[in-house]
């Protein structure tokens, strides 16, 4: 197939669209639970994977995602009045419980069936350390949750940094994510000069890719000094996650992990969330601060292109920031992935050697899609207990090594 059918396939995520299918049977993030902070409180428009949707707390605490337009004559459900453990259309009164349930049609005559003939669209969620979880597949297909640690640790462990809205496809913002290289460059910092792993990092490097039963971590090989070598992880998972190392590594791999999700709202605008994630220790909410003052109430960036990001040209020159946004790594980010356009064009790219995490995610996403056409299940689902573990994979590495040395050998025997 051609780069550019790959490209579609890829990047679209409707219903019936191949990607779009596989994304639906996943446990992915609708919103934050601190949207709907408590019960009856206002609910709020969810848009995921192209579907309009509207989230709500019921009197009883529990999360409904439902279609937004009602089922009798579409008037949207955000206007209405969330009460009485359900939600309830302002137009005609009908009502509605978490599941999609029609509770009431109270027009209608007392002997008229209406209600019990209609199943409104509504979506499952859990939360997990403030998320909000749902599962838009089909039902006798739902995986468990996934055992995460950022799912599973302890709430004080696991910092929800920010969500982010970006105008752009969410595969080239997942690719940032697990791209080792551009850190060293579109991240770098003057201030950070002296460190000599900084200056590792802008060597040429080799890239090792270790294929995962449901996902890809990539090696990024710096040369070091004469006898050693500086590696870097990132691990991208089905089907919207990227990892990055954070923290020291007093064990070999790092003791925090920075993992993001790319959430696609539709074909070309994206929901990120940054989660900060320690092993062995809780933390403040420091990440969360500095990260939430770059957005909104309503988690829109105050960089944006109508306002170039706020780039500056001296900064370029003479300042800290080497890429001349004085901006946290998610608005950096930001900028460079909307500026390639709502869909990249991936026939004009030019990929090199450095690039191989990249190719290798497209062709692991591919041949997902692959399995599913053949009616098979996507990679990393779980239906029991014992299959629902996350293994090694979301442990980091940033290490110097022996030149040769066996990087994997850094990571935890688990
Ligand atoms: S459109 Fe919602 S009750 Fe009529
Ligand atoms: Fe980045």
């Amino acid at each position: 197939m051609s780069i550019v059918e790959d490209n579609e396939i890829l990047t679209r995520v409707g219903r019936g669209t191949p990607m779009g299918e596989l994304f639906r049977r996943y446990w992915m993030p609708a919103l934050l639970s601190e949207e709907l902070p408590e019960p009856d409180c206002a609910p709020v428009r969810v848009k995921l994977l192209n579907e309009d949707l509207v989230a709500f707390r019921d009197s009883n605490g529990r999360v409904g995602l439902l279609g937004e337009y009602c089922s009798h004559r579409r008037a949207s459900l955000f206007y209405g009045r969330v009460e009485d453990c359900s939600i309830t259309c302002v137009y005609h009164g009908w009502k509605y419980d978490v599941d999609g349930t029609v509770l009431d049609i109270p027009a209608e005559p007392e002997t008229s069936r209406l209600k019990d003939t209609i199943q409104h669209k509504s979506y499952p969620c859990e939360e997990r350390n403030g998320v909000v979880l749902t599962y838009m597949g089909p039902k006798e297909k739902m995986p468990l949750v996934p055992n995460l640690p950022w799912f599973t640790l302890p709430r004080d462990h696991v910092v929800v940094g920010s969500k982010l809205f970006l105008e752009c496809n969410w595969l080239q913002a997942l690719e940032g994510d697990n791209d080792s290289i551009h850190s060293a460059y579109l991240h770098r910092r003057i201030s950070g000069e002296g460190d000599p792993m900084n200056q590792a990092r802008r060597r040429p490097a080799r890239v090792a890719i270790d294929r995962l039963p449901w996902g890809v971590r990539a090696a990024t090989i710096y040369p070091y000094d004469d006898t050693q070598e500086m590696v870097r992880t990132n691990t991208f998972l089905m089907p919207c996650i990227g990892n990055t190392p954070r923290g020291d590594s007093p064990n070999g791999y790092n003791e925090a992990v920075h993992t993001i999700y790319q959430v696609p709202a539709d074909d070309y605008t994206n929901w990120r969330y940054d989660f900060e994630v320690w092993w062995d220790k809780s933390v403040d909410d420091s990440y969360a601060r500095s990260d939430r003052a770059e957005v909104g109430s309503d988690f829109m960036s105050y960089y944006t292109r109508a306002n170039n990001y706020r780039l500056s040209r001296e900064e370029q020159k003479s300042g800290d920031f080497w890429c001349g946004v004085a901006a946290r790594n998610h608005t950096q980010d930001k900028m460079v992935t909307e500026s390639m356009g709502a869909i990249s064009d991936r026939s004009q790219e030019n990929l090199g050697a450095s690039d191989m995490h990249i190719i290798a995610m497209r062709r692991f996403m591919l041949e997902a899609v692959r399995t599913m056409a053949e009616g098979g299940d996507p990679p990393g689902l779980a239906w029991t207990p014992e299959e629902n573990q996350s293994r090694d994979y979301p442990y980091m590495i940033t290490s110097v090594l022996p030149t040769g040395a066996d990087w994997k050998e850094c990571l935890p025997k688990v």
